[in-house]
C-alpha cells in the first residue's frame, strides 16, 4: 500500500465554482467555525462527510462516536442558525453560505432540528461547564442545527500562509511523488518544542516521512497566533529536519478542545489527508483538567484497528533529563523528577511575554527568538 485510503473509502470534494445561486433567496451566515467546517467538507478532509451533518448522524456521533451508517466519527459537524433564521427556511430548499455578504458555498436544506445541548457537551466534552473553551464555543452559537449536503463555491481567503494550505488530494500526491509508503500525522496548536520534536523524531525513526500539520483555524485568545506558530516551524525545520523526509501544511480547523474525541477526529482527518500513522502523547487536545493524561490514547481502544484505517504512535510525557542528558519519558529514564526540565504552556508563555527565554532543553533558541518577537509585536498591536 502506498499512501492511506481515505475514511470511508472515498475522498469527497465537493467544489464548484460555476454551481448557479444567485436566483436563490435565503442565505445562512457562516461563523468562523461554520466557514472553516464548509471548506474542509469540500475538500475531503472530513471524508466521508458531504454536508453538515443531520439529525441521525448528530444523535449516533454525539451518543456512540460513530456516524448512522456506522463509520466511527467522533465530534458533530453542525451548522447552528439562530431561530429566526430557521423560521423563514424550508426542508429541500437549496440556500446561499454565506459570510459579510461573500457567498462561499450552497448547500441543500434537508434538516432543521433543535439539539440537545447539555447532552452534546456531556458527552463530546464531558462536561457542560462553560469554563471549557469547547463548551463555551457550542453555548455560545446559535440554537437551531441545519443538516444537508454542500458544494462550495469560493475558496476562503488565506493570507500570509497561502502556500501552505494543501487539499487531501494535493498532499497524497505529494507523498507519492515523494515515494513515501508511511507517513506519520502530527497535529499540534503549539509552537514545537523540544518534546514534540522528539516524539515526531522518534517516529521518524520507523516511518517514511513526517507530516507536520499544524492547527491553524480558531483557538482560545490565550493560544500562540497562528503566524507566530508558522514562523517557528519554519525556522525549527530549517535547523534541525532533514529536508526530504518532512511536508508542513497547516490544518484551517476551529480547535475543540474536547480531548480524548477531538484525538479520534484528528487521526481520521489526517488519514484523510494520506497519513498511514498518527501521534498521539499527552493530552491531546486538552485543556485545564477535563482529561486524563493518557485519555486521548485510551479511547481508540473503543475501535478495531481495521475501522479507524489508521496506526496510532501512542508517546509517553516526554522531558529533558539533565541526567540522561536528553530527552527522555519514564519509560526510558530512571531519574526523579528534580532532574527534568518541565514546564507548563502557561508557564512558557508568562516568561515568553516577558522576553524571557525557556532554557534550551525545553524549546531551541531559534524558536524561542521567534516566539519572543511575536509576542512583542502581539502586545505592540494590541496597545
Ligand atoms: S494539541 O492540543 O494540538 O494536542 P499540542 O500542540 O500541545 O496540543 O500537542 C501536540 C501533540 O504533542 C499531541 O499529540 C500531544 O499529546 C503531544 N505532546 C505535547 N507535549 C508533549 C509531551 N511533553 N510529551 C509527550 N507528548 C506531548
Amino acid at each position: 500500500m502506498s499512501i492511506n485510503t481515505p475514511h470511508g473509502g472515498e475522498l469527497i470534494h465537493r467544489i464548484d465554482a460555476d454551481a448557479q445561486y444567485v436566483s436563490l433567496t435565503q442565505e445562512i451566515e457562516l461563523d468562523n467555525i461554520a466557514l472553516s467546517d464548509l471548506e474542509l467538507i469540500a475538500i475531503g478532509a472530513y471524508s466521508p462527510l458531504t454536508g453538515f451533518m443531520g439529525r441521525e448522524d448528530y444523535l449516533s456521533v454525539v451518543q456512540n462516536m460513530r456516524l448512522a451508517g456506522g463509520q466511527v466519527w467522533s465530534l458533530p459537524i453542525t451548522l447552528p442558525v439562530t431561530v429566526e433564521t430557521a423560521r423563514q427556511l424550508k426542508q429541500g430548499e437549496r440556500v446561499k453560505l454565506v459570510q459579510n455578504g461573500i457567498v462561499y458555498g450552497v448547500m441543500e436544506v434537508e434538516e432543521i432540528f433543535v439539539p440537545d445541548k447539555r447532552l452534546e457537551a456531556e458527552q463530546v466534552y464531558r462536561t457542560s461547564d462553560q469554563a471549557h473553551p469547547g463548551v463555551r464555543n457550542l453555548f455560545s452559537r446559535p440554537d437551531v442545527y441545519i443538516g444537508g449536503p454542500v458544494t462550495l463555491v469560493r475558496r476562503p481567503k488565506k493570507g500570509a500562509f497561502a502556500d501552505y494550505y494543501l487539499d487531501p488530494s494535493a498532499t497524497r500526491s505529494l507523498f507519492e511523488e515523494r515515494g513515501w509508503k508511511t507517513v506519520v500525522g502530527f497535529q499540534t496548536r503549539n509552537p514545537v518544542h523540544r518534546a514534540h520534536e522528539y516524539i515526531q523524531k522518534s517516529a521518524l525513526e520507523i516511518v517514511d516521512g513526517l507530516f507536520l500539520n499544524p492547527l491553524v483555524g480558531e483557538t482560545k485568545a490565550d493560544d500562540i497566533p497562528a503566524d507566530v506558530r508558522m514562523e517557528s516551524y519554519r525556522v525549527l525545520l530549517e535547523a534541525y529536519y532533514p529536508k526530504d523526509r518532512v511536508f508542513l501544511a497547516v490544518f484551517p480547523a476551529a480547535m475543540r478542545y474536547a480531548g480524548p474525541r477531538e484525538a479520534v477526529f484528528h487521526a481520521l482527518v489526517r488519514k484523510n489527508y494520506g497519513c498511514t500513522h498518527f501521534i498521539v502523547g499527552r493530552d491531546h487536545a486538552g485543556v485545564g483538567n477535563y482529561y486524563g493524561t493518557y485519555e486521548a490514547q485510551q479511547i481508540f481502544r473503543r475501535f478495531s484497528g481495521e475501522e479507524l484505517g489508521i496506526t496510532l504512535l501512542f508517546f509517553e510525557n516526554s522531558f529533558f533529563c539533565t541526567k540522561c542528558g536528553n530527552m527522555a519519558s519514564t519509560k526510558t529514564c530512571p531519574h526523579p523528577s528534580e532532574d527534568r526540565v518541565a514546564l507548563s504552556g502557561t508557564k512558557v508563555r508568562e516568561m515568553l511575554s516577558r522576553g524571557e527565554a525557556p532554557p534550551p532543553e525545553f524549546s531551541r533558541k531559534e524558536v524561542v527568538e521567534v516566539l519572543i518577537r511575536g509576542m512583542r509585536t502581539e502586545a505592540a498591536v494590541k496597545k
